[in-house]
C-alpha cells in the first residue's frame, strides 16, 4: 500500500523525508514524491519507479525547506507517472493520501462547476482541489481541511501541507493507520512507526476517524465525532537493526532465517512457569463457553486458519468455519450464539478482514485476534487481541509472521483441548513437550536451503506448478502455491493429493513440476499412491518429506529434500520452510524483486 510521511523539522527535511520513505518501501510501491515550504511556498519533486529516482532528482534539483510532506504510491486510480504521483497540490495546498477515495468523481463533477479541474487522474488530488475550493471561501487551512474531510467517503490516511503555515500539519485516518511522532522541537507524521524509526521511537496512534492538527510544538486530536481526544503516547522500539536485512540479500532471507527465534519468543509469552500450561493474556479464553469458532482472514493469515481448522476439530472437538474475508464480509453470514469470531492478520490493517471484525462485532460472543502489530486496527478492535512476537515484517511475502501465527493457533487450539476436556493435564504438557523443541527442529529446517536451491534451479524453468498435500498439510500446499507464485511470477496452485484423480491429474505431463508435501504420517501411503499416479504419467515429483517417507517412496523421484521427523501436529510449522525457501530460491534465479514483488504491497489497507 502507499505510505505517507510529513515533518515539521528544525532542519532541511527533504533527505529525511526520503529516508522516511525508504523505510516505507517494503509496503509496496511504483512512483514517490515529497514536497516542501521552500521559503513558504509549496513545491514538489516526484519521480516514477524507485525512491533512487527521487533521490537522483533531488541531487539535480534540491528542495529546500523544514516542513514537508512525503509520499510512495501504490496505483489504484492511474498509472504509476509524475502527474498521478503525490503529494498533490491544488493552489494553496498538498496532500499525500493511502487509501481509496469512493465518492471522488462525484466531488470532480462538483468542483468542476466551480472551475476546478484536475489534472492527474487520481482521487487523492480530489482532496486538494476542495481543500482549495474551501480555503477560496474564506475558511482557514484547518477548517478547510475539515469541511473536506467531512465530505470524503471511503478509506483514508492523509496528510495537509499548507502555503504559507511552516508550523502546521492537519493529519486524519479513517480505515488507513496514521502514527505521529514526537522530536525534539520537531513534530512528525507515518503511515507507521517503522517509517518514524529513524527519527524518534515516541509514537502517538490515531484512532479510527480522528484529525489532529500539529506544530512543532504542540499535537491536537479531535475524534471521530469532532471532540477533543487524548491518545497515549508510547514508546515504540524499532531500533534501527531490527528493520534493516542484518546482512541477508533480502528481507525475505533475513525473516526466514529468524523463524527459530520468534517461533521461541512467541511460544514462551504463552506457556506458564511450570511448562505445562497455557496462559493467555487479558481475561484469557475459556473454550468450553464456546460452540463454535470463526476464523477469518486473508491470504497466508487466511492458510493460517485452514491449518488451524484441522488442529481446533482434532484435539477439541470445536467445530470451526474458515473464511477469506473479503468473501465473509459479503456473504454477511449469520453468527449462531456462542460463536467466537477469530481474525488473523500479519499487519492487523488488512480492509477486507477488518471489515469483516466489524461484521462481528456484535454479533459474534467475542472479537479475537492474532495479529502482528499489537496497536494495529485489528488488534484495537478486538476484545482480546493475541500477539505474535515476528518483530516487523518486511518482505511482503508473509514468512516468520505465518510460522507465528500457526504457533499461536496451535497453542489455543491444544487450550481448546484442555478446557474442553479431550487433553488431561499431563497430555497437555507433553504435547507443550514436544512444541517447545520445535525451535530447534525449525532450525534443522534452515539446513536443507541448499538442497532446495538446487531444486529452485529447475522449478524456475517451469511456467506452472502444482503443490499436493494431505490432511493438515493441505493447507500447507496453497501456502507453498501462493509464496512461489507471489514471488516468482510462476502460476502455482494447491490441490488436496486426494483430488487429483477429480480432475487436476489432466494437467500432469513432463512439463509440470509436482512438489508434495508428505511427512511420513498416517496420510503417507495414501499420498505415495497419488505420486506413482503422477510419475506414471510421466510428471516430476519433488517429495519434502522425512527419512522414513523417503526410505518408502523414494523411486522416480525428480528431487526430494528430507526433513526432521515431527508430530502430525507440528508438521505445517515444519513444512512452511521449505515451501518457504523454494519459493525463495526459485525467485532468485528468476531474477524477480524477491521483497517488493511486481503489483503486491505488504498491508492491503483497501480492498
Ligand atoms: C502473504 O505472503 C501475502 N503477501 C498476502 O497474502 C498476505 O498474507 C495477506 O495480504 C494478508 O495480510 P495480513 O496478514 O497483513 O492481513
Amino acid at each position: 500500500m502507499c505510505g505517507i510521511v510529513g515533518i515539521l523539522g528544525t532542519h532541511e527535511v527533504a533527505p529525511s523525508l526520503v529516508e522516511a520513505l525508504r523505510r516505507l518501501e517494503y509496503r509496496g510501491y511504483d512512483s514517490a514524491g515529497i514536497a516542501t515550504l521552500n521559503d513558504g511556498h509549496l513545491d514538489r519533486r516526484r519521480a516514477v519507479g524507485k525512491l533512487v529516482n527521487l533521490s537522483d532528482l533531488l541531487v539535480h534539483d534540491p528542495l529546500p525547506g523544514k516542513a514537508g510532506i512525503g509520499h510512495t504510491r501504490w496505483a489504484t486510480h492511474g498509472a504509476p507517472t509524475v502527474t498521478n504521483a503525490h503529494p498533490h497540490k491544488a493552489g494553496p495546498v498538498a496532500v499525500v493520501h493511502n487509501g481509496i477515495i469512493e465518492n471522488f468523481r462525484a466531488l470532480r463533477e462538483e468542483l468542476a462547476a466551480h472551475g476546478l479541474r484536475p489534472e492527474s487522474e487520481t482521487d487523492t488530488e480530489t482532496v486538494a482541489l476542495l481543500t482549495q475550493h474551501h480555503m477560496a471561501q474564506g475558511l482557514s487551512p484547518v477548517a478547510a481541511a475539515d469541511r473536506t474531510l467531512a465530505r470524503l467517503e471511503g478509506a483514508f490516511a492523509l496528510v495537509f501541507l499548507f502555503d504559507g503555515e511552516e508550523d502546521l500539519l492537519v493529519a486524519a485516518r479513517k480505515g488507513s493507520p496514521l502514527a505521529i511522532g514526537h522530536g525534539k522541537g520537531e513534530m512528525y507524521v507515518g503511515s507507521d512507526a517503522i517509517a518514524l524509526a529513524s527519527l524518534t521511537g515516541q509514537i502517538t496512534y490515531l484512532e479510527e476517524g480522528d484529525r489532529a492538527v500539529l506544530t512543532r510544538s504542540s499535537l491536537t486530536i479531535q475524534d471521530a465525532a469532532g471532540a477533543p481526544a487524548l491518545r497515549e503516547m508510547r514508546e515504540v522500539r524499532l531500533d534501527a537493526a531490527r528493520i534493516d536485512k542484518g546482512g541477508h540479500k533480502h528481507f525475505m532471507a533475513k525473516e526466514i532465517a529468524e523463524q527459530p527465534t520468534v517461533i521461541a519468543q512467541t511460544m514462551q509469552t504463552y506457556l506458564g512457569a511450570d511448562g505445562r500450561s497455557i496462559v493467555l493474556p487479558g481475561d484469557g479464553v475459556d473454550f468450553s463457553q464456546i460452540s463454535r469458532l470463526s476464523l477469518v482472514a486473508c491470504g497466508t493469515a487466511f492458510f493460517a486458519c485452514m491449518t488451524a481448522k484441522y488442529w481446533f476439530e482434532r484435539i477439541a472437538g470445536l467445530p470451526v468455519d474458515i473464511d477469506i474475508a473479503s468473501e465473509f464480509r459479503y456473504r454477511e453470514p449469520p453468527i449462531t450464539p456462542g460463536t467466537v469470531a477469530l481474525f488473523v492478520s500479519q499487519s492487523g490493517e488488512t480492509a477486507d478482514t477488518l471489515a469483516a471484525l466489524r461484521y462481528c462485532a456484535g454479533r459474534a460472543d467475542r472479537i479475537l485476534s492474532v495479529v502482528n502489530v499489537p496497536e494495529s486496527s485489528i488488534a484495537r478492535e478486538s476484545a482480546l487481541s493475541l500477539p505474535t512476537h515476528a518483530g516487523p515484517e518486511i518482505g511482503v511475502a508473509s514468512t516468520k509472521a505465518f510460522t507465528c501465527q500457526l504457533t499461536v493457533l496451535l497453542l489455543l487450539a491444544l487450550k481448546a483441548g484442555h478446557d474442553r476436556g479431550h487433553l488431561s493435564d499431563d497430555a497437555l504438557a507433553e504435547k507443550l513437550s514436544s512444541l517447545r523443541a520445535l525451535p530447534s527442529l525449525v532450525n534443522t529446517a534452515l539446513g536443507a536451503s541448499d538442497a532446495l536451491k538446487a531444486v529452485a534451479e529447475d522449478l524456475a524453468q517451469a511456467e506452472d506448478v502444482l503443490f499436493l498435500g494431505r490432511g493438515a498439510m493441505y493447507p500447507l500446499a496453497h501456502e507453498g502455491a501462493l509464496k512461489l507464485k507471489e514471488i516468482s511470477y510462476i502460476h502455482a496452485e494447491a490441490y488436496a493429493s486426494g483430488e487429483l484423480k477429480h480432475g487436476p491429474i489432466a494437467l500432469i505431463d513432463a512439463h509440470l513440476p509436482v512438489i508434495v508435501l508428505a511427512p511420513h504420517d498416517r496420510l503417507f501411503d495414501k499420498t505415495v499412491s497419488n505420486m506413482q499416479e503422477v510419475m506414471a504419467r510421466g510428471g516430476k515429483v519433488v517429495l519434502l518429506t522425512d527419512s522414513r517417507g523417503h526410505a518408502a517412496a523414494k523411486e522416480g523421484l525428480w528431487h526430494h529434500a528430507i526433513f526432521p521427523q515431527v508430530s502430525e501436529e507440528l508438521a505445517p510449522i515444519l513444512y512452511a520452510i521449505p515451501a518457504q525457501l523454494l519459493a525463495y530460491h526459485t525467485a532468485v534465479a528468476k531474477g524477480t524483486d524477491v521483497d517488493q514483488p511486481r503489483n503486491l504491497a505488504k498491508s492491503v489497507t483497501v480492498e
